[in-house]
């Protein structure tokens, strides 16, 4: 089982249409044929979207991708067309609405990884490869690669999971050409977000990108380089062999499966609603990646 815990009702705005409800975004169509995301404070761990909200997460999601697009810029285009609320459009949505270019998008999470954690490491501990790409003897759970790579991954419905594909599995589905484009934009962006970020005592470990085509222009989409697209480590507390702590859902993700939950993975029910303990951790969490890589203040 997983899914949306309670599935949020869109909000009804004269002259928005509902498309979608992401774990995370609800997107509308304005009457300009934009769309209209609005990055709400839910937060997903284990493929189900919690109960329970995390002030702020979704403005600072919004604010840093806003960041990152301008860090960025002169690599790629963004689809951010204005950061203007639509008339009429409830006053919560201020900071975590952005109008952006409607694309058609690639179908492929594309996955940039300098370390080896998660589902990476899941498969080099079987077969030495990552998405099939052979990898050096000797590599641990944090472990930086010898080169950061493109790890592919097929886009899933809420509630499933993605899953890791070759680069000749993408190419298959979208074209060599196609494919090529995703892998090189994924890299340029992810090595220019991991400079960044280590000048400012954080390892990017990995990313995911969601690029998308305006006529023949690759553009990208979505989120940036935010704690729920990326695995952001201190750096001065990286350490290969173990897990590392991370600026992202870990306190949720630790009290999920903690005894003190009650709650069963395994099991068929929803996972409970968080404590406020949690919720203020993981909240500070959010907001000390924003202020660690923007260098400014949240307020
Ligand atoms: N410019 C764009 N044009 C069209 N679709 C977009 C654009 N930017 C983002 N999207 C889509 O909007 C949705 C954003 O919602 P959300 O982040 O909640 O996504 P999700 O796919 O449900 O979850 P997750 O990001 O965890 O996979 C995604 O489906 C994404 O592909
Ligand atoms: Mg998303």
């Amino acid at each position: 089982m997983s899914g949306f815990v309670e599935k949020p009702e869109p909000v009804e705005v004269p002259g928005l249409v509902h498309l979608h409800t992401g774990k995370v975004r609800d997107l509308y169509q304005n009457e300009a044929g934009d769309l209209v995301m609005v990055a709400s404070d839910r937060i997903s761990a284990f493929d189900w979207v919690l109960p329970t909200e995390i002030p702020d997460k979704g403005s600072v999601l919004t604010q840093l991708s806003l960041w990152w697009f301008d860090q960025i810029a002169d690599l790629m285009p963004n689809h951010v067309l204005g950061t203007e609320l639509p008339p009429g459009a409830p006053a919560e949505w201020a900071g975590r609405t952005l109008v952006c270019k409607s694309l058609r998008m690639a179908p492929v999470e594309c996955v940039a990884r300098g370390y080896l954690t998660g589902s990476g490491l899941v498969e080099y501990d079987r077969t030495r490869t990552v998405c099939g790409l052979a990898l050096p003897e000797g590599l641990s759970d944090g472990s930086e690669l010898p080169a950061p790579i493109f790890t592919p991954a097929t886009k899933a419905a809420v509630g499933e999971h993605d899953e890791n594909v070759s680069y000749e599995e993408v190419a298959r589905q979208v074209g060599a050409d196609t494919a090529a484009r995703l892998r090189q934009a994924t890299l340029a962006v992810y090595g220019r977000g991991r400079d960044i970020a280590r000048e400012r005592g954080i390892i990017l470990a990995d990313t995911k990108f969601e690029f998308g085509f305006d006529g023949e222009t690759l553009v990208v989409a979505d989120e940036v380089l935010t704690p729920d697209s990326s695995r952001f480590w201190p750096a001065d507390q990286w350490e290969p062999g173990r897990a590392q702590p991370s600026y992202d859902k870990q306190f949720v993700r630790d009290w999920l499966t903690s005894a003190e939950s009650g709650w069963d993975r395994k099991s068929e029910r929803p996972p409970p609603a968080l404590p406020q303990q949690v919720v203020d951790a993981t909240r500070a969490k959010y907001v000390e990646a924003y202020e660690r890589l923007t260098g400014t203040t949240w307020s």
